[in-house]
């Protein structure tokens, strides 16, 4: 289905949940809003997605997703600002990365106007689930996954999409603890790092548990052939400021293209930053912590906004980085970020989406 022709069909709860979420408390994805939106691909073609009240569904336990790992999902904000006008930040670059995402892992391609339009329709009808607290915004969770029920090794004929929506607020509590991995690896070059499939993240949870073991948040990945390039850390990429320079891994099969990281490269020479998308190694900022020139270190992420990164384990030690104030590159675009999705700034790159 290339066009929609009709609105899309919407089954109300009986009774919201919306009383009793507290805004001021919301953690990351411990509620989900009212309803979701589904759409099934079956005979060679997406079906009319309809909106329903969220809730179990009845699947088989031989769908294919289960065995084999067709499964992948985006990771987008909405944002209401003081007008109330609801806005998504850059569906459309999400929609590309997720037809990416498909195409890696042989799944059907979802038009964007099924897409931008499915978004529009569920955020519409949850409405109210959009907070306007500070710091928090609508976490949007996209996911296609083969449902066709059979045991042989094969490419699924049937899938389904859906989004699920949730009021989050940061990702992170405080700054975060992060530890070079030298054994373990997350994706290779070739392999599906770059997609955003379910088995990237179950396949780093184990190592991720270990770190997390020894009292660090997140493991900072290194690519598979060496472990001397850092590559990302799972769930954001990663961004220092060396030399006064902001420098940040360059894409790869191997790591998420990072709608947040587009961005800040975006911003950054308007800030007054020059930058630099290279390969990093851990030796260079083992030196750079010796020599000082190291200044901050950061996370980047659509959950993970811009997260201090407070300390960085190296074969053994810790550095520490030093304290971020006022002027840091870090915290200036987060604030630009932010003031841009609840428009205080002018979106001059023509980001945010408005919902109607
Ligand atoms: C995101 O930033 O949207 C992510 O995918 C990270 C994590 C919540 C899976």
């Amino acid at each position: 289905m290339a066009v929609l022709t009709e609105p899309i069909h919407v089954e109300r709860v009986a009774k919201s949940r919306l009383s009793g979420i507290d805004f001021n408390n919301l953690g990351f994805g411990a509620h989900i809003s009212d309803h979701m939106l589904m759409v099934d691909y079956k005979d060679g073609q997406w079906q009319e997605p309809k909106i329903v009240p969220y809730g179990n569904l009845e699947l088989s336990p031989a769908m294919l997703a289960l065995h084999y790992g067709q499964s992948v999902f985006e990771g987008m904000k909405a944002f209401k600002n003081d007008q109330g006008t609801i806005t998504i930040f850059r569906p459309e670059r999400h929609h590309k990365r997720l037809l990416k995402s498909l195409d890696r892992m042989c799944m059907p391609a979802i038009s964007e106007e099924l897409f931008l339009q499915s978004l529009s329709a569920l955020i519409e009808v949850d409405a109210g689930w959009v907070p306007t607290t500070e710091g928090a915004s609508l976490y949007l969770r996209p996911f296609v996954f083969a449902s066709e029920a059979k045991l042989g090794v094969k490419v699924a004929e049937e899938y389904k999409f859906i989004i699920l929506t949730s009021p989050v607020g940061p990702y992170f509590s405080k700054p975060v603890r992060v530890k070079v991995e030298e054994e373990f690896v997350r994706a290779a070059e070739g392999g599906t790092g770059f997609a955003k499939c379910a088995g990237n993240y179950g396949g780093a949870f184990y190592p991720t548990m270990l770190a997390q073991k020894q009292g660090f948040d997140q493991v900072l990945w290194t690519d598979a052939k060496d472990h001397k390039y850092i590559d990302e850390s799972g769930a954001m990429n990663v961004m220092f400021v060396l030399n006064g320079k902001l420098v940040t891994p360059k894409l790869s099969t191997s790591l998420l293209d990072g709608v947040t990281r587009d961005s800040i490269l975006t911003l950054a020479s308007a800030m007054g930053i020059e930058k630099e998308e290279r390969r990093v190694s851990i030796a260079e900022i083992e030196e750079a912590f010796k020599n000082k020139t190291i200044t901050e270190a950061f996370g980047v992420g659509t959950a993970a906004v811009v997260s201090q990164i407070a300390t960085i384990h190296i074969h053994g030690t810790d550095y520490n980085l030093p304290a971020v104030d006022s002027n840091s590159f870090q915290l200036r675009v987060k604030k630009k970020l932010n003031d841009i999705r609840k428009g205080i700034e002018p979106d001059t790159h023509h980001w945010n989406y408005l919902v109607k």
